[in-house]
């Protein structure tokens, strides 16, 4: 059901540091930083031949990744995205396994202006797992 990786995205406190580690010291390719308000985060794509890595720093009182912060202070994983072909399909065959979808269950917007879910990570060796519909 699930293909290619779209992202591993990694929570940072500071986004112009992360960017230009990626940057200068890995040599990579960097997307300019974008605000999400919709999402409390914003949002880097580092673009890999074969994959991104997204970095999320947060934006807004109420962030979702603040508590993640205050965890990891350094940063850290925070999920890895697979792609779906059908985000529905894919979420009804997930519930029908017994995994939980966070949220009401209903794709949001996410960060590619796609559908997207996301997995508890209590269902999933501990990482938090989001889907993208491709
Ligand atoms: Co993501």
């Amino acid at each position: 059901m699930i293909g290619r990786l779209n992202h591993v995205a990694i929570a940072v406190r500071d986004i112009e540091k992360a960017s230009a580690l990626y940057r200068d010291t890995l040599g990579a390719r960097v997307t300019p930083p974008v605000d999400q308000p919709a999402h409390g985060v914003t949002v880097v794509f580092v673009e890999l031949p074969n994959t991104k890595i997204e970095f999320l720093q947060p934006l807004g009182a109420d962030s979702p990744i603040a508590k993640f912060l205050d965890k990891n202070p350094d940063g850290g994983i925070h999920h890895v995205c697979y792609e779906v072909d059908d985000i529905l399909a894919a979420r009804d065959h997930l519930k029908a396994q017994g995994a939980r979808v966070l949220g009401d269950g209903n794709p949001k917007i996410g960060a590619h202006d796609k559908p997207v879910l996301f997995l508890h990570p209590k269902d999933f060796n501990g990482t938090l797992v989001e889907l993208e519909q491709a």
